[in-house]
């Protein structure tokens, strides 16, 4: 099986802000932020994973069935003889049903699945390699931006997947930038899948974020949690409490970690220290909700086209598949 899997890490060649440079440059802005991607350490990623199953959180679950009933009309639509490239694979859960409908095509299948949480990583590969034996892997271990000059070539199309409305965690301008780059890897004949949630009533959307069990609320303090435990910060996680409006105008969702109380915080790695009012927030994340036209309006610029769309019957999620447009 391990003849099956090989194992990049790719650094980028551009200078990279540090944990500890990004957390003090965020504690130290007005209004405070924190970086959206180290909420994925470890336990970040095993937190996700449990949002994903919640009641509340309907895009997993609506991409899912979306995928059930459309992924072999996808993986035709594309052509044979694929070659699959995911950014931001986490536990591939979703993937399964488009590998199984390219598998049903082809006799062997290469699957590039692309994860910061490299433990993670190691871990689905080991249990894909095990369901699917037919299929080869090489994983890399790496941010979007840095995984996209290191895609490997093939000599069929490529399919590149960006599931889950992971696009959605990006501002407009990277999200176009992310494509852009994308874009100028591609071949005439690869395709981008890409999973966007759509914009829908106030309070199906701030239910998704603000769940009854506070799983969301753990998955967002868990990122103060890492901040005490990698750069001995001191921060009481009871001062601090999790909200995720939507803000209609923007058409995202923002999840914020509210401060309880006027309070000092020092972090030791940073050599900073950091003073709350009560009320005031860090921000965490963006997760922004589109209609197609919206989505349509990111992808010009970056030199893409809407080739195909799949949605649920209710509107709420929709598969979007990407082509280059002509030169
Ligand atoms: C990973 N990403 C698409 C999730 C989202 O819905 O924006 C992250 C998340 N944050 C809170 N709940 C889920």
């Amino acid at each position: 099986m391990e003849s099956r899997l090989k194992f990049i890490e790719v650094k980028g060649d551009h200078p990279k802000t540090t944990f500890c440079q990004a957390v003090d440059e965020g504690l130290s802005a007005a209004p405070k932020s924190l970086p959206t991607l180290y909420l994925y350490d470890h336990r970040g990623s095993e937190l996700f994973e449990e949002i994903t199953c919640l009641p509340e959180y309907y895009p997993t679950r609506t991409e899912q069935s979306i995928l059930e009933r459309v992924s072999s009309e996808i993986v035709e639509a594309v052509g044979g003889d694929l070659m699959i490239v995911e950014f931001g694979s986490g536990s591939s859960t979703k993937t399964r049903l488009l590998l199984s409908a390219a598998l049903d095509r082809q006799r062997s299948l290469p699957y590039v699945p692309i994860d910061i949480s490299t433990e993670f990583l190691k871990q689905t590969s080991l249990t894909l390699l095990r369901d699917f034996d037919r299929l080869t892997i090489q994983a890399m271990s790496a941010e979007y931006f840095d995984a996209i000059a290191a895609m490997p070539e093939h000599s069929g199309p490529r399919l590149m997947l960006f599931l889950g409305s992971n696009i959605g965690n990006l501002t407009h301008e990277e999200a176009t930038s992310f494509l852009a780059q994308v874009r100028s890897q591609m071949k005439p004949k690869d395709r981008i899948l890409i999973g966007i949630d759509l914009v829908k009533e106030r309070t199906i959307l701030e239910d998704a974020y603000n769940d009854r069990r506070g799983v969301t609320a753990e998955f967002n303090l868990n990122l103060l949690r890492r901040i005490n435990r990698e750069l001995d910060g001191n921060f009481d996680l009871s001062g601090f409490y999790h909200s995720a409006p939507y803000d209609e105008r923007e058409q995202r969702i923002e999840m914020r970690l509210f401060s309880l109380s006027r309070q000092i915080v020092d972090i030791d790695g940073t050599g900073g220290v950091y003073s709350f009012t009560p009320g005031e927030f860090i921000h965490t994340e963006w997760s922004h909700k589109y209609t197609l036209d919206s989505f349509r309006r990111l992808c010009r610029p970056a030199g893409l086209e809407l080739d195909a769309t799949w949605r649920d019957e209710r509107d709420w999620f929709a598969m979007i598949l990407l082509r280059p447009d002509a030169p």
